[in-house]
């Protein structure tokens, strides 16, 4: 095959590879694992950095299926359908390379494949589409789900995922924004939010939430957070309006002291569960709900009455539009936007990296770094 390469690359690698569903205990840290073989329209990236993200806890623990019911914990479920265990609904196939927020180096590109990419730094969109209908919802897939990711010292992906990025930011904080923020401007394009909007954000202190928080403001809208307590000092530095307790017990009381009102015209939530009938009804008339997750719980309980009567919408988001992840690139390029970085594992310590962000006493992302330990 015509493939141009910059750099000697071995015939082995570290990977931190997923053996099936389940606890920690189904991952298996190899130092001679193959590099992946590279196809005419990949290009072969030399990972630096790999951000951590719920879908990689959700799909090692089986959380997706519609047997599970409850909060993510990061437990691992022995009753799991084996035919829905993934975002997508269909079965993983093993061993897999998780890890979709790769910040890494094209050291070689397939034939086909654009060449101007070799040798320069570059993040991937993690979405794996069919090229013939790249908006298409179907054909689709997921780095690190459908395909190996970025929890290895190499991976290969589509030439047209990956783009190159100038930023003098580091490659940890480079690989904190791929999932999170794409998934937080896609949220806040499906709800059409604008300036003069007053956005309620869920989860303010996670990576979706405080991507929110931050791209909210990038469009001149209010920005209220939700949070606890011990982690609001930190969130205040995204410079939201204000700041909101995790889940407050009058919330339109908390609106109305703040904002002089107590309605918003959009709430975007990453946490669902038992909070999710307080947040609807503090949508005015008119109202928009987004939602991209459900860390507290996916079953909800929604009054019908309020949804048509008040003539609310609602949005279910997951799959981006195609310049979600060229804008995102922009921003970052522009300094519109500043990664939250809570702190760095070597690939070794993944599972101490996972451990660390199931316990959610952190703000923002958690990444892993490749140099050798
Ligand atoms: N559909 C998609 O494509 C997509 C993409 C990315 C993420 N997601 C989903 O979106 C959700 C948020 O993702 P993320 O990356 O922002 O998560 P994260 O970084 O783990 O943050 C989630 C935040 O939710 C808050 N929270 C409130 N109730 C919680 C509870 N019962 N358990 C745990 N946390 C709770 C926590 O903040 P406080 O402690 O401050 O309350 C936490 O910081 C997850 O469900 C994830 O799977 C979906």
């Amino acid at each position: 095959m015509n493939t141009e390469v910059i750099e000697n690359v071995p015939k082995t690698m570290r990977a931190m590879v997923l053996t099936g569903h389940g606890g920690m205990d189904r991952y298996e840290f190899h130092s001679d694992w193959p590099v992946p073989d590279m196809g005419p329209d990949q290009v072969l990236i030399k990972v630096h950095a790999c951000g951590l993200n719920n879908t990689d806890v959700n799909t090692r623990s089986g959380w997706y299926s519609k047997a599970v019911s409850e909060a993510t914990t990061g437990d691992s479920y022995t009753d799991i359908d084996k035919d829905d265990p993934t975002w997508g609904g269909a079965p993983l196939t093993f061993p897999r390379i998780q890890g979709a927020d790769i910040c890494g180096s094209v050291v070689s590109v397939g034939a086909d494949a654009d060449a101007t990419l070799l040798g320069k730094r570059v993040m991937a969109d993690c979405w794996l589409r069919d090229w013939s209908d790249p908006e298409g919802l179907n054909a689709i897939g997921y780095v690190g789900s459908e395909c190996d990711g970025g929890f290895a010292d190499y991976m290969v992906i589509d030439h047209r995922n990956v783009m190159a990025i100038d930023s003098t930011l580091t490659h940890a904080q480079l690989a904190t924004f791929s999932c999170s923020y794409t998934t937080a401007e896609n949220l806040l394009n499906r709800a059409a939010v604008r300036a003069g909007d007053t956005v309620l954000i869920t989860g303010a202190s996670g990576g979706v939430g405080g991507a929110l928080v931050q791209l909210a403001n990038r469009r001149g809208a209010r920005t209220i957070a939700m949070a606890s307590q011990s982690k609001q000092a930190q969130v205040a530095l995204l410079k939201p309006e204000f700041i909101l307790d995790r889940s407050p017990g009058n919330l339109g009381a908390a609106l109305m002291e703040h904002l002089g009102q107590d309605t918003v015209s959009v709430v975007v939530d990453v946490v669902g569960g038992p909070y999710f009938s307080t947040l609807i009804n503090v949508l005015e008339r008119g109202g928009r709900y987004a939602t991209s997750g459900a860390i507290a719980g996916p079953m909800v309980s929604l009054d019908l009455r309020t949804l048509y009567l008040r003539d609310l919408s609602f949005q279910g988001c997951t799959i981006t539009s195609l310049n979600v992840f060229p804008d995102l690139l922009g921003y970052i390029e522009r300094g519109e936007i500043s990664p939250v970085l809570a702190g760095t594992w070597p690939l070794e310590e993944l599972v101490a990296a996972q451990s660390a962000f199931i316990e959610k006493a952190h703000v923002g992302n958690i990444v892993v770094t490749m140099e050798a330990s």
